[in-house]
This record gives structure tokens, C-alpha cells and sequence, in this order.
């Protein structure tokens, strides 16, 4: 099919997002005249640096929107800023204005007679809570963003994700992708959009009895001289180019990070034949923690040189490396770098609806606190998945199978028969063994939950 790209015919693949068609057609820049170059950063959402204009709208998210026969496109005149962006960055960001507002429409909710039930992230947290919930006969809207279910699931193990994603659907969970959620009211009250030109819907209010927050989490920036430069992107968004067949063998690729998502990307790279000349530690700094992410690949034995600049004018060209003492600098010349420094809690929503949310550094920054059952302490409330720390894909599998059964019960669907006792022992069971295995590749992220089980029962009432 054919796209365009400030005028120009751009050939694009069926199920590539514009991003990856332009990139593929070697579009880096899409800041237009603006003086700051910017380019695909995330590659899921989060950060905006892909803002466009698509077919007269501005601000839309080009990692988001799949392409469609015809779609016109370009840079946003001027340097906008987030003008025109939806209101969050992400799925559960926002809280702007109050419900009942003109042309917001109630939500369609499901077929069920059961309570109805959101839940925001269509990750494995998400998509593992919806499906207890509804094969429990909840009505159950799952939210999202992004064009597919999944979340990063989906760049790393696409089979696990589209499983997920099915055995939710075919319990009756309805899973609305293409959809942002701007705002969150107690009770619940969720305000609805979507999330570029050709998402389905209308701006719509969904009410919903109990509210599971499966946001997910953000990928850390590194800060390093040149690291806005088009060229320059984050793990997922590497394996989001390579997935949309975007990335052309013998490409030179720099990774400058110690996390493991930088670990699997250069590993995936590798594997589809991009040259990966180089894998560089960042400098040593306060703003470059380690943290957790999706697979268990570690960095570190190859790790001999620094790197400390990212090269380039309006694009990447390479990559300043230098010895772990600061001598020897030599530049290396890369058309893609990527940069990752770990995982970030997606918290905003949870912070919105009334969750406490706290710093728990061993998880990656702040995260929502929880107790046993994956219960918020507001009514109804429950989060899962990488909001609460970002510990990998099983761990939020079965805190999103722990939130969905508590969830279940709260809404009044489960009974109280020895039968459903056993099954709520077996999920935390299941968590219990996924974070004893998390915890084996990372030992801090042992630490990093007792200290959340520390401050739950310190914000409990009664507790001195
Ligand atoms: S929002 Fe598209 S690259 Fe970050």
C-alpha cells in the first residue's frame, strides 16, 4: 500500500505502524522546520517524540497509528510543543475536565448480566485479570492504546501475547485497543477517546463497578549528550521496527545500556543479521539505575568500553566511546543506536484513582502499593503488573490472575465455597513461585517487595 509522507508516496506493509513505514523508507527527522530534530524514541506510546499530523489531525502518536491505503502525513507546522497530543501519555494518564461534558457518549458496555468491570492495560497483567473475570461472568472492557493487545509482550513473545489475548476474548472480555483513557473518577468513571485518526469510537464515559489497573511501565531515557537524535531509540522500539520488518540486515547498530531489554534487542538484532558493532556501558551516573525488564539477557560480559556521546545533525551517525578511565575516545559510525537503562512503574492512573503510590527503588522508581490480593486501599480497586514493579511478562501474569480473582470476589461473583478458596491459594501460590524465580535472576527485586509489604502494613489502620 501506499502512504504519504509530507507530499512524497512512502510503499508501506499491511499491520506496519507509520512509524516503521517511514523509517523503513528512510524518514528519521519528523520534527519538520522545528530547531530540535526528534524522531521514533519509544515505540510504544509513551514519550510523543513521533508526533505528526495524519490526515489533518495533529499531535497523533506515528508508533500508535497503522498505516492505511492513502493515509497523508507530515511534520506538525512549527514547533507545537504537545499541542494537539491527547491528554496522557499513556493508557489511564490524565484526569481532565469532569464527565457529562458535551459530546461524550456512554461507553457500550458487554453482553453479560454481570457487574461491569475496566481494566486499563491490555499487557499480560491486563489481559490475565480479564480473563478470571470474565470466564467469573463480569462484564469486562479492557483499555489500550496500542493497535494490538499485549503490550511489550507482544515485541517479545508475540505468540504468548496473541494466547492471552484470545483466551480473555473468548471468556466474553471485550478488549478495546486504539483507546486512550483520559480521565479517572472515583466510582468508577472512566472518560474515553481514541487514540488517533481511524481508531474506532467517539469520546465515550465508561462506568464500571471495579477498576484493575494494569498500566504497565515507561522506559527509562538515557541521559546522554545526542540522545533525542532521530536514530537514536529504546529497546522497544527497536524490537518494534524489527517485528514490523522495518530494519535492513547489515544496518550497523550501537546499544549503549545494562538492562535486559537492551540485552534481548541486540540479541534479536543480531539474530536477523544487523551488524551490531558495538555494546557500550553508559557512564556511571545516579540517572542511569539498574532496573528490571522483560527477559532475563544481561549485558554485562560484553560490556568493555563507555559509551558517552550519541553523534549526528539532524540524525544519528554514530557513537563517542571511550575506556572505563575516560581515555582513548574513538568515534564509531552506527545508523541506530539503542539506549535503554531499565523500566520505570506506569503510575499516573493509579495515582488518579487514589492508590498510595511509593518509591521503591529496587522496582524501578515509584510504584503502587498493594496487599496480598493485588487490593489498592481504595474500594474496589486493584493494580497488577508493572505498576507495582517491573519484575517481567510471569509476574505480571499471575498478579493479574491474584487481582482478577480478588476482583472477582469483591464484585461478589466467586462465593465463598472451599472450591474457590483453593483456586485463590493456587494464583498466589503461582505468584509467590514467579517472583521467587524473578527475584533468582535479580536479587533486589526480593528487596524491593518486602519493602512494598513493609508500607502496606504501615498504612494499614491500626498499625502504630
Ligand atoms: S510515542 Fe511514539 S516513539 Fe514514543
Amino acid at each position: 500500500m501506499t502512504v504519504f509522507w509530507e507530499g512524497r508516496p512512502v510503499a508501506a506493509q499491511p499491520g506496519q505502524s507509520l512509524a516503521a513505514a517511514l523509517w523503513a523508507a528512510g524518514v528519521r527527522d519528523l520534527a519538520g522546520e522545528a530547531e530540535m530534530a526528534r524522531g521514533l524514541y519509544c515505540g510504544v506510546g509513551h514519550c510523543f517524540a513521533c508526533r505528526i499530523a495524519v490526515d489533518g489531525i495533529h499531535g497523533v502518536r506515528a508508533c500508535l497509528i497503522p498505516v492505511r491505503e492513502g493515509m497523508r502525513a507530515g511534520a506538525e507546522p512549527g514547533d507545537q510543543g504537545d499541542a494537539g497530543g491527547s491528554a496522557g501519555g499513556s493508557v489511564g494518564a490524565g484526569g481532565l475536565g469532569a464527565s457529562g461534558q458535551p459530546g461524550v457518549a456512554a461507553a457500550p458496555q458487554g453482553d453479560g448480566a454481570g457487574p461491569p468491570v475496566a481494566v486499563l492495560g491490555a499487557g499480560p497483567a491486563g489481559l490475565a485479570a480479564a480473563a478470571v473475570l470474565a470466564e467469573a461472568g463480569a462484564q469486562v472492557s479492557v483499555l489500550d492504546e496500542a493497535p494490538e493487545p499485549g503490550g511489550a509482550l507482544r515485541l517479545v513473545d508475540p505468540q504468548r501475547a496473541a494466547d492471552l489475548a484470545a483466551r480473555a476474548t473468548a471468556a466474553g472480555a471485550r478488549i478495546l485497543c486504539g483507546t486512550s483513557v483520559w480521565g479517572v473518577y472515583p466510582g468508577w468513571r472512566l472518560l474515553l477517546a481514541p487514540a488517533g485518526p481511524g481508531a474506532a469510537g467517539a469520546p465515550a464515559e465508561l462506568a464500571a463497578d471495579a477498576l484493575i489497573l494494569a498500566t504497565g511501565a515507561v522506559q527509562r531515557p538515557l541521559a546522554m549528550p545526542g540522545w533525542t537524535l532521530p536514530g537514536v531509540v529504546a529497546p522497544w522500539a527497536a524490537l518494534h521496527l524489527l517485528r514490523a520488518g522495518a530494519l535492513e540486515p547489515g544496518t550497523r547498530v550501537a546499544a549503549v545500556g545494562s538492562d535486559p531489554a537492551t540485552g534481548l534487542a541486540v540479541e534479536r538484532l543480531r539474530a536477523a543479521g544487523l551488524d551490531v558493532v558495538a555494546v557500550l556501558r553508559p557512564r556511571p551516573s545516579p540517572l542511569v539505575p539498574q532496573a528490571y525488564a522483560l527477559a532475563a539477557v544481561d549485558l554485562a560480559p560484553q560490556h568493555d568500553r563507555l559509551g558517552i556521546a550519541f553523534l549526528g545533525g539532524r540524525r544519528l551517525e554514530g557513537v563517542r566511546t571511550c575506556a572505563p578511565d575516560g581515555t582513548g575516545q574513538a568515534d564509531v559510525a552506527v545508523d541506530l543506536a539503542v539506549a535503554g537503562t531499565g523500566l520505570s512503574p506506569l503510575t499516573d492512573a493509579a495515582q488518579l484513582a487514589g492508590a498510595t503510590v511509593a518509591a521503591v527503588e529496587a522496582l524501578g522508581g515509584f510504584v503502587a502499593l498493594h496487599g496480598p490480593a493485588m487490593e489498592s486501599r481504595a474500594p474496589r480497586l486493584f493494580v497488577a503488573g508493572a505498576v507495582t514493579g517491573a519484575e517481567g511478562a510471569e509476574v505480571a501474569e499471575a498478579q493479574g490472575r491474584v487481582a482478577g480473582l480478588a476482583c472477582a470476589a469483591a464484585c461478589g461473583l466467586l462465593g465463598a465455597g472451599p472450591g474457590v478458596h483453593a483456586r485463590r491459594t493456587a494464583a498466589a501460590a503461582d505468584l509467590d513461585a514467579a517472583h521467587a524465580r524473578a527475584a533468582a535472576r535479580h536479587p533486589s527485586a526480593a528487596v524491593g517487595r518486602a519493602e512494598i509489604a513493609r508500607r502496606w502494613a504501615a498504612q494499614l489502620p491500626g498499625t502504630p
